[in-house]
């Protein structure tokens, strides 16, 4: 398993997962391609997005490809925390497309992602959750996630605030 930033070469792969998802709204939404009508549309958003152009924060964006090279998996890592990310988003975002589900891919996505935090000297994670995702809740808790509270959003949405220490000793 492995790591790459989106780019051209997956443009078909990257299509065929977003359908995938049908109706469901994607996680992470960075990663979704409508509204744009082209890949190079898209690239370019992201890119912008990635350097942390108003309103965004800079962030980092990779897909989990298999040793089938197919993507399984889709994550967002945002560099700071703005007052939205620190109440509801967190640093981390991540899928995995519903037919490769329950497979611990989600697990090792985030684990994968936790070493890019490190690499970029963030090093208390925060990741967030709905509070019944009961899957998100265990891949998170699975990679040392310790919950500080819940976080009631203007809509009553409560969102699960957990920590993850990823200092070098
Ligand atoms: C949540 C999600 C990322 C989990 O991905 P996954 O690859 O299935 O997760 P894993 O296989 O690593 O499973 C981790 C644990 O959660 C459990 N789990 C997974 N989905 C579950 C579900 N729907 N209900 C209850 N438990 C679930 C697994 O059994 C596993 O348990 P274990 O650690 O005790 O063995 C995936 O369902 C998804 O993409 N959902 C939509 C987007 C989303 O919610 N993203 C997270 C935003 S915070």
């Amino acid at each position: 398993m492995r790591l790459v930033k989106p780019s051209l070469e997956w443009k078909e792969q990257h299509e065929e997962y977003v359908a995938e998802w049908g109706s469901d709204r994607m996680v992470p939404s960075s990663m979704d391609l409508s509204g744009f009508d082209t890949y190079d549309e898209f690239l370019f958003a992201l890119d912008l997005r990635a350097k942390g152009e108003i309103p965004w924060v800079p962030s980092s964006h990779y897909f989990l490809i298999d040793s089938q090279n197919q993507i399984v998996g889709m994550v967002d890592i945002r560099h700071e925390l703005n007052e939205f990310l620190r109440t509801i988003g967190g640093h981390i975002g991540y899928g995995i497309r519903p037919s490769e589900r329950n497979k611990g891919y989600a697990t090792l996505l985030l684990q994968e992602a936790l070493k890019k935090c490190r690499e970029l000297q963030i090093e208390q994670v925060l990741i967030t959750c709905d509070e019944d995702n009961i899957g998100s809740a265990k891949v998170i808790m699975n990679n040392g996630g310790l919950e500080e509270d819940i976080f009631i959003t203007e809509e009553g949405l409560m969102k699960r605030r957990f920590w993850i220490s990823v200092k070098e000793n």
